[in-house]
């Protein structure tokens, strides 16, 4: 019997039109379609072992054996595996995160993404990433993008079977992102939570959808003429719109801190001196700038008047999920 063990790197992405609610939370289908930029910068290793002698899954995230807690949500994802294979038995999962965890950085991307791929790996599947991206879909939304590199499409889909990722552009033009990582620490509102309230409670949520439906339409139209300005004004505006539902929400939250203001009004004085810069923000204080890639070292040192340099990270766009046929990482025993 073939081994049943295999690895892959999935890179984060962040959403230039955001996806922010669901309509069927169990298959995790969204109200609107999104589209996002898969970053270099940042990313997960994740390797899985299906191994006869284990009476649970295993989960190992950075090296450290995970609680019961983290480890039923890998549970719940492999079973997705487990039911559409029928097939029994259980995994040991090792992950690396070479990205801040649950901070608004998108580790959930790249997580859930980069252990669908390993999955596929292990369980020798011959399937397409598109296919693949329905399975990242139901461990995190976001995640479903992460499957490609360049600007990714979600398709919001009919059902469970076509909500899923269409690479739309390999992005190996000139563009960029500086982020500005204001606070890495664990955020207070999850964006599953933070979504869920404002799908219930917002006023502005339907105006929301039908707002994204055309700024997707828009923005398309903007990466085929390699229009990165016309881009980043569609970003910015989708963004804060997204943001407007949260304060509208009852109780309002806003995942906004002071210095997320001040890294806002840092962009538009960007601007004024001629940078094509636009901010875009995700469930989380932290604050992401698309830009030219040729002039993302000016931005860096400009903003480095403002804030430190660690919390300054420059990223070209990322690639589509690859297999690790070398696993770099010691082995963890429990
Ligand atoms: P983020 O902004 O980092 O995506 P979320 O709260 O949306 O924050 O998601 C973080 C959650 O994703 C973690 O609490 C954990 O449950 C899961 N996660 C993060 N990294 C990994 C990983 N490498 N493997 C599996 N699950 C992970
Ligand atoms: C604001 O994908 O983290 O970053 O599907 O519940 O896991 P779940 O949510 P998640 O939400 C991401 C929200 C966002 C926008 C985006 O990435 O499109």
């Amino acid at each position: 019997m073939q081994k049943r063990i295999g690895a892959c790197r999935a890179h984060t992405n962040i959403a230039l039109i955001k996806y922010w609610g669901k309509r069927d939370q169990t298959l995790f289908l969204p109200t609107s379609s999104s589209l996002s930029l898969t970053l270099n910068a940042f990313y997960t290793d994740t390797r899985v072992q299906w191994l006869d002698n284990l009476s649970n899954d295993l989960f190992y995230l950075n090296g450290e054996k995970q609680s019961k807690e983290e480890t039923n949500k890998i549970s719940r994802f492999l079973d997705l595996f487990r039911d559409e294979l029928g097939i029994n038995g259980y995994a040991k999962v090792e992950s690396y995160n070479h990205v801040p965890t649950a901070a608004g950085l998108a580790s959930s991307a790249s997580a859930f993404a980069a252990l669908a791929g390993a999955c596929r790996e292990s369980l020798h599947l011959d399937w397409s990433n598109e296919k693949l991206s329905t399975f990242a879909r139901r461990g995190s939304g976001s995640a479903t993008r992460s499957v490609y590199g360049g600007f990714v499409e979600w398709n919001k889909g009919t059902s469970s079977v076509d909500s899923k990722a269409i690479a739309i552009d390999d992005a190996n033009w000139d563009v960029g992102m500086v982020i500005i990582a204001i606070n890495k620490a664990k955020k207070k509102v999850s964006s599953r939570e933070g979504m869920q309230l404002t799908v219930a409670t917002s006023p502005f949520y339907s105006q929301w959808v039908e707002q994204s439906e055309q700024d997707l339409i828009a923005i398309k139209e903007a990466i085929a003429n390699q229009d990165i300005q016309r881009v980043g004004e569609i970003a910015e505006t989708n963004a804060m719109r997204m943001h407007a539902t949260t304060l509208a929400a009852n109780p309002p939250f806003t995942y906004f801190e002071p210095e997320t203001l001040q890294a806002i009004a840092s962009v538009q004085a960007l601007r004024e001196k001629g940078f094509t810069a636009y901010y875009t923000i995700d469930a989380g204080p932290n604050v992401k700038v698309l830009c030219k890639a040729s002039e993302m070292s000016q931005i860096k040192q400009h903003l480095s008047e403002t804030f430190t340099n660690d919390q300054l990270i420059t990223t070209t766009p990322g690639d589509a999920l690859t297999r690790l046929d070398h696993w770099e990482y010691e082995d963890v025993t429990n």
